[in-house]
């Protein structure tokens, strides 16, 4: 069969995990979708930079139309990250008849709304497992696996940066600046740390987890956030000793009509499993009236894992385009829930 080309938006962490998955398991993912799936383009900001992977320069461009406007891609996958731009990019690219995988939650927390819309339009699909948690594969969970069942509350960890800071001001003393350092070498946190650092990175994913599991809208204003610039090496050994870790979790709350959705710094008991999610790790555990209490457990950030989570959703796209069912996933009709601050 024809192979799928795909476009790369960008090739620093997450898309060097994303050729390395293409090239190296390519077999395997031939044989779930029945064609060769290639990069055809690779858009970065330096052509001349030394890649972690080797790349044909030919490949290499600095020019993203040449991406959004080749007849010949079928699936643009945006991992370079921003927000101005990077709209503009994928809704051209979106009609133009183009897929779009991206890993952006800042993106589809603020513009989900308009940018589902365009996809649906133009019977596109636009997937984006890698936006949450990393490597869990949670929002096909939520949408798919418990599409049968009422969820009430999802808790967890949904940042791997200040997982990994708040774990080494524990287990080791470290200061909180030399960890975000080691953090930023490792490929977890954002271009702006800034974002992981006061929660907002944290709030985008809770908007995002949010709006599918409850089926409803919800905006990033109705999160209410604090990060954990003020937490300090004192607060973290003086939980400890009354028997707690201190986490960054993001709850999401229904109850009736009614949704509440917040990231904070909070003291967990060391009795409760999301005591024990340390480094990059995240957790995200899931209540639904039918099935009960679960939880998900995986790297939160990181090169390999969430590429896994990118190319699942590439494969996802050929099968659709197999099907001839892009365009059709997602949510048909949103509850209408109020945030319950609207009411104070
Ligand atoms: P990086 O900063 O490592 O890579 C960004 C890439 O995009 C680079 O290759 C850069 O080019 C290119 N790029 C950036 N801006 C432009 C531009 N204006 N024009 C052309 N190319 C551009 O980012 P990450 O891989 O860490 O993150 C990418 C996205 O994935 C973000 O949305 C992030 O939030 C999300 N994400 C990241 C995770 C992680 O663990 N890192 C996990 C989950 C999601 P050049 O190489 O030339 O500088
Ligand atoms: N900066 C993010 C984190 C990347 O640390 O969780 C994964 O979304």
């Amino acid at each position: 069969m024809k192979p799928v080309k795909v476009g790369l938006l960008g090739l620093g962490t997450v898309g060097t995990g994303v050729v390395r998955i293409l090239e190296g398991h390519q077999d395997d993912l031939q044989s779930q979708v029945g064609s060769p799936i290639v990069i055809e383009k690779v858009l970065v900001q330096n052509k001349e930079k030394a890649r972690a992977v080797q790349i044909d320069p030919e490949k290499l461009t600095d020019d993203p139309w040449d991406i959004i406007h080749n007849p010949e891609i079928d699936v643009v996958v945006e991992v370079m990250g921003g927000l101005e731009h990077t709209k503009e990019y994928i809704l051209e690219a979106l009609s133009r008849g183009k897929h779009i995988v991206t890993a952006n939650k800042d993106l589809i927390a603020l513009y989900g709304p308009e940018i589902l819309a365009k996809a649906r339009e133009n019977r596109c699909d636009v997937l984006y497992e890698a936006s949450v948690a990393g490597g869990i594969p949670i929002l096909r969970t939520l949408v798919e696996g418990f599409s049968s069942d009422r969820i009430t509350k999802i808790m967890g960890i949904v940042n791997g940066t200040t997982n990994y800071i708040l774990t080494k001001m524990s287990q080791e003393g470290a200061s909180y600046e030399e960890v975000l350092k080691e953090a930023q070498q490792l490929g977890y946190a954002e271009a702006d740390p800034t974002s992981d650092v006061e929660g907002l990175d944290a709030a985008r994913k809770m908007t995002i987890l949010a709006t599918l599991g409850f089926r409803t809208n919800v905006a990033l204003k109705d999160v209410d956030v604090k990060g954990i610039t003020a937490v300090t090496k004192e607060d973290i050994q003086y939980a400890k000793r009354l028997g707690y870790e201190i986490k960054l979790l993001g709850i999401a709350e229904r109850q009736d009509d009614q949704f509440c959705v917040s990231v904070q710094p909070t003291m967990v008991s060391r009795t409760h499993p999301i005591a024990a999610v340390n480094g990059v790790f995240n957790a995200v555990y899931v209540h639904g009236e039918a099935v009960g209490e679960t939880m998900f457990y995986g790297a939160g950030a990181g090169e390999m894992p969430t590429a896994t989570s990118v190319v699942a959703d590439i494969v996802a796209v050929v099968k659709n385009l197999r099907l001839g069912v892009n365009g059709q996933q997602g949510i048909t009709a949103y509850k209408e829930l109020k945030p319950k601050a609207d009411e104070q």
